[in-house]
């Protein structure tokens, strides 16, 4: 068995081994060319591969973050200079699975202190949000790989999913949406006649949505799958769905700080889901909220599925 870095050639067989191993949390090509390969903090000496008669049987994927997000928004760089990332081991849980992991895992994290980062993350950051973390129950071995070798749980991130065959919004939202007009507020599907406002709104509340909504617009997007609240003239709040041609994937949800606690955040959910139940769809889901976000979510009928550990670990 070989350990190195990724080579060219290596891309679709890290994807055939990437579905073989994190097979709850399946990847395609699109996305991996542009979560990884396209990820301009990607770098090829964090990326291992072990390899055995041609075949690959296992990988550990670490980076640093040296550069913002396309299109500079987020301006988070600064705070996780000390910082790198782990996105779960691509390993098979037998114990000669669970033994090579062991090894890439020590070769990640010294790549890692290498590059002077002092705590490992599996896995922060957000961009990469096709998996950043370990659900114990689909990944025991994986999970307990981690804590075994001094990782600890920071916290849980929930991805969760409604069913929304029969999805009608409930009497009591119907209410809040009434009562919210009356405050002035409607719900709008994006119009470039709105764009000053919108940019304001982003810039000053969500800095990092704007890479979300940018992408819509360069990819020509249809209006309707961008969903803003106005009070008046002003931009209260977005929503959207189809995240990266993950047509039944909603989110990111963001309420004007000023605006939060009167219920304007679940009408908007509702909203969304209405809208894209006229589009035929039968479910929507989320692949990541904190904790507390379960019972906001839980009132438009979202029920977590998977529960991933964030591990961190001092290096
Ligand atoms: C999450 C968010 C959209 C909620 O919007 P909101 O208009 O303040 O929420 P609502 O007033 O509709 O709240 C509905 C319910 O969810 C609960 N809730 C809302 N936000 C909550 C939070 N951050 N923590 C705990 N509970 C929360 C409310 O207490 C309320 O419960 P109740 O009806 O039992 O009293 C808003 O807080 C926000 O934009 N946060 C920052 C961005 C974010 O975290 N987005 C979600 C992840 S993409």
């Amino acid at each position: 068995m070989k350990i190195r870095n990724l080579e060219s050639n290596d891309w679709k067989k890290v994807i055939t081994l990437w579905n073989q191993t994190l097979w709850a949390d399946k990847i395609y090509e699109d996305l991996f060319i542009q979560k990884f390969l396209l990820e301009p903090n990607f770098d090829r000496n964090g990326f291992f591969v072990a390899e055995e008669n041609g075949e690959l049987k296992g990988a550990a994927i670490s980076f640093c973050r040296v550069f913002d997000q396309p299109w500079g928004y987020e301006g988070l760089t600064a705070q996780q200079l000390d910082k790198g990332f782990l996105v779960p081991l691509l390993i098979k849980e037998t114990p000669e699975g669970i033994e090579l992991g062991r090894t890439l895992l020590e070769k990640a994290e010294s790549y890692l202190k290498g590059k002077g980062r002092k705590t490992v993350s599996v896995c922060e950051y957000n961009p990469l949000f096709c998996i950043n973390g370990v659900d114990r129950n689909i990944y025991p071995g994986i999970h307990a790989l981690f804590t075994e070798n001094g990782y600890t749980e920071s916290r849980v991130s929930y991805s969760m999913k409604a069913d929304l065959n029969k999805f009608k919004i409930s009497d009591e939202i119907l209410e809040i949406i009434s009562s919210l007009e009356r405050e002035n507020i409607t719900f709008i599907q994006y119009s470039p006649d709105e764009m000053l406002r919108i940019r304001e709104f982003f810039m000053k509340e969500f800095p990092r949505f704007m890479g979300h909504f940018t992408y819509k617009i360069i990819t020509k997007a249809p209006a309707e799958e961008m969903l803003f609240v106005k009070q008046g003239e002003e931009i209260v709040g977005y929503c959207q769905y189809n995240y990266y041609g993950q047509p039944d994937r909603v989110g990111p949800f963001g309420v004007a700080s000023s605006m939060r606690s009167k219920k304007l955040g679940q009408a908007m959910v509702a909203k969304l889901l209405e809208r894209i139940t006229c589009r035929g769809f039968q479910t929507a889901y989320f692949l990541s909220c904190r904790d507390e976000l379960r019972h906001f979510y839980g009132k438009n009928g979202f029920e977590v599925f998977k529960g991933k550990s964030i591990f961190e670990k001092q290096i």
